[in-house]
């Protein structure tokens, strides 16, 4: 298993009180955030289909997603196996299990806010590996 760190400085500086610059076509760019709380990001996934999706993440804390645009689907590791969870426009998803997404119609079609601490640790493994690990954990 792979892990990683996110430690501070987490996110750019930013503009107060007007609109931040966004890059098209970009997996995560990091927006903004409060030091020692959040940082908030877009996400839009290159992989179009779940088999692209190599490995899955889990995080040291929530994550939570809400679609902007187009259609995203994230792929959800949990006891039972891996589930598919197209998100909804504009409706808030709080993720605490271990994840990856696509984009259904082609890569970056799709874009997701982010929102998660400014300090965290991900574990990363295959989705086959993460669903062993739940199921034996009775998670
Ligand atoms: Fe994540």
């Amino acid at each position: 298993m792979e892990t990683k760190a996110v430690t501070r400085p987490s996110f750019p500086e930013a503009p107060a009180n007007s609109p931040l610059p966004v890059q098209p076509n970009t997996v995560f760019q990091v927006h903004c955030g409060d030091e020692g709380h959040w940082r908030t990001g877009s996400y839009s996934p290159k992989e179009a289909s779940a088999a692209e999706c190599q490995r899955l993440e889990l995080h040291s804390c929530p994550e939570l997603f809400v679609l902007l645009s187009g259609r995203l689907t994230l792929l959800l590791a949990e006891k039972e196996g891996v589930r598919e969870l197209p998100l909804p426009l504009h409706c808030p998803v709080l993720v605490t299990a271990p994840h990856n997404g696509f984009c259904p119609d082609g890569p970056h079609t799709g874009v997701a806010l982010v929102v998660e601490r400014d300090t965290f640790v991900s574990q990363y493994q295959k989705p086959h590996e993460w669903v062993q690990q739940l199921s034996a954990e009775g998670a």
